[in-house]
């Protein structure tokens, strides 16, 4: 795992001079941001040695680099879900070649389906805490001291500063954020009416596909986190609306230009 790492690592360096500190997943709801990336180079996964390539139609795959708000950045343009049949081991790989490459921030987006109830369509929270249903931990197998510790804490998963800054930016430009916490579970199916009240019960705010393998393969590595998940849909036990995918992407989409306000004023000021 080490070498195909560090060879991914050399890879990249080969390509980018200035390398950034910061990294961003581009969940759904945050592709817009690209937009917003000045001198952009992209390269797709497909010519990134030792990376997976993306399955879902209209993710595209490519490593952005380029500056967000003056800073640096490394943009995920689409992430690898287990629900597609990627290991653990390859969902989380990028993330391991950030911190190889240096980055010690990492921010990440995702669409979620809502179960708190004070929470509406379009809603933007922030992921205070993730609570972890994956069947399988990113970290099961071997450990690399070089990589982090065998057991890590998980007491701050979430960098409270960033959420405390992101509070402040939302607060300026009048945009209003929710806080909660993360269910991430392997998908592909939506949840019936009793596991989001199940969810609801043992402490979510929101529920999800991906993310937690991200995050804890990131605070293994010792990097400051920050997440959002865009609320795409409301879900529970007197909740009779289908959740689809074309649903979630227009949620998704009218959510877009506060997801990404927040967080390119975050970026910048992180
Ligand atoms: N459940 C799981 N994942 C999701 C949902 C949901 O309701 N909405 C968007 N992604």
């Amino acid at each position: 795992m080490l070498t195909k790492i560090n060879q991914t690592a050399d890879y990249l360096r080969s390509r980018v001079e200035d390398m950034p500190r910061t990294a961003i997943i581009l969940g759904t709801g945050l592709g817009a941001l690209v937009d917003h990336i000045d001198d952009k180079l992209y390269i797709p996964y497909s010519e990134i040695p030792n990376f997976p390539v993306s399955t879902v139609e209209g993710h595209s795959g490519n490593l952005i680099f380029g500056r967000l708000g003056g800073k640096r950045v490394i943009a995920m343009q689409g992430r690898f879900h287990y629900y597609e049949g990627y290991d653990m081991k390859q969902v989380t790989f990028p993330v391991r070649v950030f911190k190889a490459l240096g980055v010690d921030t990492l921010f990440v987006s995702n669409a979620a389906g809502g179960m708190n109830k004070d929470f509406r369509v379009g809603d933007v929270m922030v992921i205070t805490d993730h609570i972890n249903l994956f069947p399988e931990n990113p970290l099961r197998g071997r450990n690399y001291s070089e990589l982090g510790p065998r057991f890590p804490a998980m007491t701050e998963p979430y960098d409270h500063a960033l959420i405390a800054e992101a509070d402040r930016v939302a607060a300026e430009l009048g945009i209003r954020l929710v806080h909660g916490v993360y269910v991430g579970t392997p998908g592909p199916t939506f949840e019936t009416p009793a596991e989001y009240e199940y969810f609801r019960i043992i402490g979510g705010d929101a529920v999800g596909m991906s993310t937690v393998p991200e995050v804890i393969v990131a605070r293994h590595a010792s990097m400051r986190v920050f997440g959002v998940s865009v609320i795409t849909d409301l879900g529970g036990k007197d909740i009779t609306e289908v959740p689809t995918h074309e649903e979630v992407q227009r949620a998704a989409e009218k959510a877009q230009p506060n997801v990404v306000a927040v967080m390119r004023e975050l970026v910048k000021r992180s």
